[in-house]
């Protein structure tokens, strides 16, 4: 008989569309960065669910159609533009799919969309399917998506807003890591005895909501940017969960963070 003991041990890993994906040209997507992140993956061997996000293949069309502010009539075209948002975030997760099945690598997409829905403000999921998966030692893939509502609206559920979801649903697993794998090597922090930004080694939970955090630079991004993902961060380790921010660019990183290896990034305490 198949079943999984009461709180195993997995890990959860976003991958960030500023990472897989070039945000500075629609629909492009970083080929050998999402080959060696895949084949760390692979290598570490550990029980995981990947949530990626949506880059530049998400967010300009999100964007154009404002589809995170909601159903609009002023926005011409905006429900093909729904259609469109989720079609581009399913190609986006079929390439990353495809990699892993190369490679023989049992792996199954989520449909987001499909699993979540919004109920006045609060989202609600059916998490069978990524159960099963574990379960099966399939590795389930979840991607930012759109979001129906009950009355009729609908938003954009970003990756972060997945993973924490995923956090607090998954009762019966033990989550013992969530690994934010971006671009950068961690938070920038403006240090003003030095004047200069610089990635912080650690950030204690409670102290998220007041951290000089460094602006880097503008990116389209139509799921609230840092500091919307810091805020994510937070309500995360609130669940005893640390939370380790990496750059994935850099060879050896997620193969090191999913092996609790010492590395260069950001490390979020939980709250003792
Ligand atoms: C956004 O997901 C998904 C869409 C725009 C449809 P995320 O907010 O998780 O994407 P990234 O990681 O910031 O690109």
């Amino acid at each position: 008989m198949l079943f999984v003991k009461k709180n195993e041990d997995i890990m959860i890993l976003k991958l960030g569309g500023s990472l897989i994906t070039s945000k500075n040209e629609p629909f492009s997507l970083r080929k050998e960065i999402i080959q060696n992140s895949i084949n760390e993956i692979i290598r570490s061997n550990k029980k995981l669910i990947i949530v990626h996000g949506g880059g530049s293949f998400g967010h300009p069309i999100a964007q154009e159609y404002e589809i995170s502010r909601g159903r609009k009539n002023s926005i011409e075209n905006q429900i093909f533009g729904l259609s469109k948002t989720h079609e581009v975030m399913v190609q986006l997760n079929s390439y990353i799919i495809q990699k892993f099945l190369e490679q023989k690598i049992p792996t199954l997409s989520i449909q987001t969309s499909s699993i979540f829905i919004n109920n006045n403000g609060e989202v609600f999921c059916n998490l069978d399917a990524i159960k099963q998966c574990l379960k099966l030692g399939i590795l389930p893939v979840v991607y930012g998506d759109i979001i129906f509502s009950l009355d009729g609206n609908f938003s954009i559920l970003s990756g972060d807003k997945i993973i924490l979801l995923l956090c607090q649903n998954l009762k019966e697993f033990n989550i013992n890591k969530v690994i934010f794998a971006f671009e950068e090597d961690g938070i920038y922090l403006y240090n003003k005895s030095k004047d200069k930004i610089e990635v912080v080694e650690e950030i204690n939970c409670n102290d998220i909501g007041s951290l000089p955090l460094a602006n880097l630079g503008k990116k389209i991004d139509v799921t609230g940017g840092i500091k919307g993902k810091l805020d994510n961060i937070k309500s995360i380790c609130t669940l005893n969960i640390p939370v380790q921010i990496i750059n994935g660019l850099v060879e050896g990183n997620i193969f090191k963070a999913l092996n609790n290896e010492k590395l260069k990034c950001t490390n979020i305490k939980i709250p003792s």
